[in-house]
């Protein structure tokens, strides 16, 4: 894919697609409720429908139309033992929540991935889900994972590494175990899983405790079926949110968009930035805060966010990285450790490409310092993503800059956003 210069502006209103984190919980959660539950808008890229094409293979009955999907849901401890080796593509969101959930099912089962995601780190999963007695024999800590369901054991757990994806396998693993089982966070992740599992009648309770959160979740009652309606992804807008701040002559709106306080660091911290950004209209569905997003081009400073950005906005800092370079001062982002083991290694790709773009970079002990400068001279204009959809993205939106930039195995970017490119074009991007 090839992104080039564009001149009048970024204007208008794309369509952001279904959240991919609530997209996934819509299809796991419903699937182990105990009746029919109706989906709208759920994202339909290849991750999510790695989930969803998991729940099939395990007898879950689900319709596919133009926008809904309907699933009748088989109950906590019904699904059926799938025939082959579950296939879940680049997802590790779908590798981590399914791992929780199958230890405690009553059949065994093997999950694979591709090549990236069989290089993720998995003991961060199976090592607590051990603790509770669950069966998983990881291939030296990654996939393929083969889990021997069985009954586990209710336990409290703290969690070592802030990360949703552990909490929410752990809190599925828990949700078919009989008992109470405590799970403590001492920094914040994304609650989906919380909020979700609230709304379809689970035994969950949430409470803080100096700077911890306990999640107390009584196992073994059945979940009531609900119907979703998936708000827009913040993830994916805030590829367009950055094109519309760092180029000239934009203005956009982005309607509908997930506004979770365990994850709207990137609005925090672009404001901070000094960004026209504009919420209105903030309401709730599902018990999701959601609003909509105005965009205006903006004169951007730089800015030092410390490591507890990180966890609000952990996927964003790959385009965050983008609106430093264009901002009128240095900026400095720490804690970036978590960023090394996502779909790709992002912050050595982050520094990588950035430099090929001729932006003065470096990182210090996982902080990533930037230096940006009013012109660039492109080094290599051959951008790698090591089959990443964020480095992808955000390095499109760096073309619509300083281009044309080749975005090499732009493919992986049907893992979150099939529709970007033409959204982007609609606004008037040049990618082709
Ligand atoms: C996700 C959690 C985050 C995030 C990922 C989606 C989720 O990962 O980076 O894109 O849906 O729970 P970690 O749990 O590894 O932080």
């Amino acid at each position: 894919m090839i992104s080039d210069v564009i001149t009048n502006g970024i204007n208008g209103e794309p369509k952001i697609p279904g959240d991919k984190s609530i997209s996934h919980r819509s299809i796991i959660i419903p699937s182990i409720s105990n009746g029919i539950c109706e989906i709208d808008n759920i994202l339909k890229s290849e991750d999510v429908m790695h989930t969803l094409n998991a729940f099939k293979s395990m007898g879950v009955d689900i319709e596919e139309n133009e926008k809904k999907i309907i699933i009748k849901g088989k109950g906590l401890n019904s699904l059926n033992e799938p025939k082959n080796k579950i296939y879940l593509g680049n997802s590790g969101t779908s590798a981590r929540l399914l791992t929780g959930l199958l230890s405690s099912q009553k059949f065994n089962s093997v999950l694979i991935g591709d090549k990236s995601l069989s290089s993720r780190p998995m003991k961060r999963i199976a090592d607590p889900l051990a603790k509770m007695n669950a069966k998983i024999y990881t291939t030296n800590g990654s996939l393929p994972i083969s889990i021997e369901g069985s009954n586990l054991k209710p336990t409290d757990i703290n969690l070592k590494i802030p990360s949703a994806q552990i909490k929410s396998g752990l809190l599925l693993a828990a949700l078919n175990t009989e008992g109470e089982t405590n799970i403590t966070e001492n920094k914040i992740t994304r609650d989906h899983t919380e909020i979700m599992l609230e709304s379809f009648g689970a035994n969950i309770q949430t409470t803080h405790k100096n700077e911890n959160k306990i999640i107390k979740i009584v196992g073994q009652r059945e979940l009531i079926p609900n119907n979703i309606s998936v708000p827009n992804d913040l993830s994916s807008s805030a590829f367009f949110i950055v094109s519309a701040l760092i180029n000239e002559r934009s203005s956009i709106i982005l309607k509908d968009i997930n506004n979770n306080q365990t994850r709207n660091g990137i609005i925090l911290a672009l404001k901070k930035m000094g960004a026209k950004i504009k919420l209105s209209n903030n309401r709730k569905n599902n018990n999701e805060n959601i609003c909509d997003i105005e965009v205006k081009t903006s004169n951007l400073n730089g800015c030092e966010l410390g490591p507890e950005f990180a966890d609000l906005m952990i996927d964003e800092y790959p385009i965050l990285s983008i609106a430093a370079s264009f901002a009128n001062s240095p900026s400095i982002f720490r804690g970036l450790r978590e960023l090394r083991v996502k779909e790709s290694d992002r912050l050595k790709l982050i520094l990588l490409n950035l430099q090929n773009c001729g932006v003065n970079c470096k990182s210090e002990n996982d902080d990533l310092f930037i230096y940006p400068s009013a012109n660039y001279k492109i080094r290599n204009n051959l951008i790698q993503t090591d089959f990443d959809h964020r480095i992808a993205m955000a390095f499109c939106i760096m073309g619509t800059k300083i281009g044309p930039l080749h975005i090499n195995e732009s493919s992986s970017i049907n893992t979150s956003f099939p529709t970007f490119k033409n959204e982007l074009n609609k606004l008037g991007g040049k990618v082709f």
